[in-house]
């Protein structure tokens, strides 16, 4: 189906032999279907079009999807934008200020707007609605469809149709970067958000307490709401599941929990058929209890549960002596069953690991007492490892972690248990990951 079998307003510009060829041209008909009210003659209603899909159906044919992946524009189908919306229901009340900080078309806005009074007229609905919506986006374009949209969702819903000016409304949907210091007042005056944030993997340009290198682009959102917004707010979100279980977010999750954030999740698989990324939905608010925890078994975890495990990734003989200048660690020179910091460097491109981390030794025979000799390694700095230690990172962060895997390596039923399992020299990710963890509290 074309953008201009979707939207009415588009097939008269169509049949009126102008070409619907841009975005930007989508968003002037949009503007002037909300600023008028009508479509052929025909008032608005909640069947129409823009409020069901063909926004986003435009923006898919129009904007290529390496602008698409490069700002992160994948919005939310009705479904998800309703059930966000849902969560807030009964948490705040109706005159609450709810902002969405990556609003793209306003979808999750437009969820939120249908559980707002109407009022008499549309300019008094729409003034209402302004004082309770706010939203940011970098894209301008953006920002005009989504003020249009909300304005045609008023319309759909109060059956209105005096003429108006959509872009006069709406004074706290603005064009502006979630990260810039003119956003901190709207993050910290929002009674509730809605987010929907961008996924794509990127270098953060500044330095983070949880992660180094490339980083889930929601995580790095998520991390700088949490700490601009105020201590109550809820944060009704979707987000990749990445950010629940991947084991590099460990550190990222603890820091959410340690600014009190707690909140179950429903895992809602593909986002829709065009994202092939797994999401999660969830209500983060500041109060006891768990987050996003997993529902496990505590009997059945495995170390792979607690610790991300990895291959270092220098191989001394073969990798240039390139990059930035980064501590360095290698099997002969790492003391057994030890706490240590590194005092040796060396420049290296590939990836480092930022301690705390317990190293072990990947070279072992079954001849050996130890099978799995670790130390912890600890630091500020990321440590480039060579490719004959593991490197298990905490999921939490912690040293206290990083002890306990210790002391469960040193234990003879884990010994045992590596024997069986590895007849060969070298230890695998796959076995240490597979140990156990109850083990350890027998
Ligand atoms: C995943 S879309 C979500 C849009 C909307 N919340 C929804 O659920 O449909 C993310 C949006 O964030 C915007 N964006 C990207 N970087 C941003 C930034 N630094 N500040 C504000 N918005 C940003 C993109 O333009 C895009 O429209």
């Amino acid at each position: 189906m074309t953008i201009e079998e979707h939207i009415p307003a588009a097939a008269d510009a169509m049949s009126s032999g102008k070409r619907l060829g841009t975005f930007d041209a989508f968003v002037e008909l949009a503007i002037t279907t909300a600023r008028s009210g009508r479509n052929d003659g025909l008032a608005i209603t909640s069947s129409h079009p823009l409020l069901n899909g063909a926004a986003y159906l435009a923006f898919r044919k129009t904007v290529d999807i390496k602008t698409r992946r490069e700002i992160g524009a994948f919005f939310s189908s009705e479904n998800v934008a309703a059930l966000l919306a849902s969560k807030l229901l009964g948490v705040i009340d109706e005159d609450a200020l709810v902002l969405d900080p990556t609003c793209g078309i306003g979808d999750l806005l437009i969820a939120r707007a249908a559980h707002l009074p109407l009022h008499e007229t549309l300019e008094k609905t729409l003034d209402a609605w302004g004082a309770r919506l706010a939203g940011f986006d970098t894209r301008e374009d953006l920002i005009r469809l989504c003020k249009g949209r909300l304005c045609i969702m008023a319309r759909a819903r109060g059956g209105f149709d005096e003429e108006i000016d959509p872009l006069a409304y709406f004074p706290n949907i603005l064009v502006q970067d979630i990260f810039a210091e003119e956003s901190h007042g709207l993050l910290s005056s929002a009674d509730a958000v809605v987010f929907n944030p961008p996924f794509g993997k990127i270098v953060w340009h500044e330095k983070l307490d949880w992660a180094a290198g490339k980083i889930n682009a929601a995580a790095i959102f998520l991390d700088h709401l949490t700490l601009k917004i105020g201590p109550n707010v809820p944060v009704a979100a979707v987000l990749p599941e990445v950010l629940r279980c991947g084991a590099r977010y460990g550190r990222f999750k603890s820091a959410l929990a340690e600014r009190g954030y707690s909140g179950s999740f429903e895992a809602r698989g593909q986002f829709d058929s065009w994202t092939d990324v797994d999401v999660f939905t969830t209500l983060l608010t500041r109060s006891d209890g768990p987050l996003w925890q997993s529902p496990i078994e505590p009997a059945n975890l495995s170390l792979g549960d607690r610790f991300e495990v990895r291959v270092g990734t220098v191989v001394p003989h073969r990798d240039p002596l390139a990059g930035p200048e980064r501590a360095y660690i290698c099997a002969k020179t790492t003391p057994a069953w030890s706490t240590f910091t590194p005092t040796a460097s060396r420049h290296h491109t590939g990836r480092a690991f930022l301690p705390p981390f317990v190293a072990i030794r990947r070279t072992s025979s079954p001849s050996d007492k130890m099978r799995a000799v670790g130390t912890i390694v600890e630091g500020d700095e990321p440590v480039a490892v060579e490719n004959h230690l593991l490197v298990a990172i905490p999921n939490d962060g912690s040293v206290q972690s990083c002890e306990a895997l210790l002391a469960l390596l040193q234990s003879q039923a884990i010994n045992d248990r590596l024997n069986d399992l590895m007849r060969c020299r070298h230890l695998t990710t796959g076995a240490i990951r597979s140990l156990p963890w109850k083990l350890l509290d027998e």
